[in-house]
């Protein structure tokens, strides 16, 4: 799984457009050819069900929780595995409400899902995790399994300490575990015509030189294609955002080279 890219998209922020970014950025990407495993890391599982798969968030054990705690159930990751018409899916499940305290207590309890991830017999191309709303034991699993995050954000001055907290974070288990999580992006949600939105832009550009900043505007295609169980990709409607998530598709590319190759 060496040379399998992995995406955290994360924010602790809630409502940013985390799952929105998440399914539609893996949407493009299996437009553009590639593999991809869809892992759903929020116990409140909307991906889940934004992906058409609620029995998934019902089923009884074992689950994506297993998985996360117990050596043994981790070694059959691959049963947990649903697919989707546009990628395969780890769903999150609602034992995932009470993992947080688990991992708390666990051996390791901030690497689980690295040693899930690496448990995987199949082989994708890409990983995509979907972060709960808050920091914690699942976020810092994600971050440290990935290794790369994808952050989306609201243009709203409210995004400015939202994001200040994720990169103490990031800074902080990028020290203690003496590993790099690569920023790959942001992604500035839901933009409407406003000066607060501009000014956020703005902001956005001047602070975040280094990486791409791309801008989704609000659309109600992304919550029609979100009630249908996929992504924009595999909806009739016509919405001019699929460019946008196109864009980030082949930037993600760009950036890890070894994806580009296996298209
Ligand atoms: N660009 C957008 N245009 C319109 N609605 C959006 C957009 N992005 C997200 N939403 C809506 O905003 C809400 C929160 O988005 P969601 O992706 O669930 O955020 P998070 O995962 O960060 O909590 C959802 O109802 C979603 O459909
Ligand atoms: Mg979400």
């Amino acid at each position: 799984m060496s040379d399998t890219a992995k995406i955290a998209v994360s924010n602790q922020k809630g409502g940013v457009g985390k799952t929105t970014v998440a399914i539609n950025v893996a949407g493009a990407l299996n437009q553009r050819g590639h593999d991809v495993l869809f892992v759903d890391l929020d116990p409140q599982g909307n991906a889940t069900e934004g992906l058409g798969l609620e029995a998934e968030y019902e089923a009884q054990p074992p689950t994506l929780f297993d998985a996360l705690t117990d050596h043994e159930e981790r070694e059959d990751v691959d049963s947990l595995i649903v697919s989707h018409e546009e990628m395969d899916v780890l769903p999150s499940n609602i034992d995932m409400t009470s993992v947080e305290p688990e991992l708390t207590m666990a051996m390791r309890g901030r690497e689980r899902l690295t040693q899930v991830l690496d448990a995987l017999d199949a082989d994708y191309d890409v990983i995509i995790i979907d972060c709960p709303p808050y920091l914690g034991n699942l976020t810092d699993n994600a971050l440290l399994a990935a290794g790369n995050v994808l952050i989306p954000a609201l243009a709203e001055s409210t995004s400015k300490r939202a994001l200040e907290i994720l990169f103490d974070q990031m800074e902080v288990l990028e020290a203690e575990y003496d590993t790099q999580i690569r920023d790959l992006g942001l992604v500035a949600n839901r933009v409407e015509t406003t000066n607060e939105a501009d000014a956020m832009l703005t902001w956005f550009d001047e602070v975040f030189t280094d990486i791409p900043v791309w801008e989704v505007r609000k659309r109600v295609t992304l919550q029609r294609a979100f009630s249908a169980g996929c992504s924009l990709f595999e909806v009739e409607e016509e919405c001019d955002m699929t460019a946008v998530f196109l864009t980030i598709a082949e930037d993600l590319e760009r950036q890890f080279g070894s994806m580009e190759m296996s298209a």
